[in-house]
């Protein structure tokens, strides 16, 4: 998907993506990171999401990486937060008490930006990418953590005939196969969700499935060298 497609996206307030509440499996599953107080989450293709707000709420220090500056400045407007404006490395970053969003292209994003990475959330980021765009990401997050450091990765499931993304489908098989090589993964929790999006009904779905996996980058934590 090429950056003015998102942009346009976002000019014409065509947002479908963006929930209006907190997202359950993101409440129900993040214990399983067992993150420390404060610990740092990095939200890849972050949009305006509330999810970072909660995150937020419950200790951590978030950094979203966004493509559009619109996102940004609805996310702290919209949310009545302050924030500064600084530039880092051509970067815009908007940067309030313990979120930031760095508008930025996340496969331009380099290590040293991310040094002190502890957990990802990933929500409609992988699913928002065609499949020749799949391999680039996952390398791209492998790159950007530290052995040990895990994903909480939802993903949709549906027949991609039925429909054109994104969102895209990227069955568990998928998932697997683009994780494999560097991450542990620990299959947590698949469900039926058609009934509960009718606007995927009205698109053409006649089946779609939510998936939410854990996966651990391999090797040991840089803490135990
Ligand atoms: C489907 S939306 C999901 C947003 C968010 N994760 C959520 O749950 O609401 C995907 C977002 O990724 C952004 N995006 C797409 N490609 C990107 C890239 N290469 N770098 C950074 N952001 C990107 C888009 O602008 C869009 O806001």
């Amino acid at each position: 998907m090429r950056a003015e497609f998102w942009h346009e996206r976002w000019e014409k307030s065509e947002i479908g993506f963006h929930q209006p509440d907190f997202n359950t499996y993101m409440q129900k599953f993040i214990g399983r990171l067992e993150l420390r107080k404060a610990a740092h989450v990095l939200v890849p293709l972050c949009g305006k999401s509330l999810d970072m707000l909660w995150l937020a709420e419950q200790g951590y220090r978030v950094t979203g990486i966004e493509l559009s500056e619109r996102a940004a400045k609805d996310f702290f407007a919209e949310n009545k937060l302050s924030c500064e404006i600084v530039e880092r490395g051509g970067m815009k970053i908007y940067r309030g008490v313990d979120i930031e969003i760095w508008c930025a292209d996340f496969f331009a994003v380099n290590t040293t930006d991310s040094a002190e990475i502890d957990a990802v959330y990933d929500r409609a980021a992988l699913v928002a990418l065609p499949p020749e765009m799949r391999p680039s990401y996952t390398g791209q997050l492998t790159d950007l953590i530290r052995s040990g450091v895990a994903i909480l990765l939802i993903t949709l499931d549906y027949p991609q005939e039925e429909m054109k993304g994104p969102p895209f489908s990227v069955s568990p098989s998928e998932v697997q196969d683009l994780f494999q090589a560097n991450f542990e993964i620990e299959y947590l929790w698949g469900e039926e969700r058609l009934s509960a999006e009718p606007r995927f009904r009205k698109k053409g779905l006649t089946r779609m499935d939510e998936h939410v996996f854990i996966l651990r980058k391999n090797g040991l934590p840089a803490s135990k060298f």
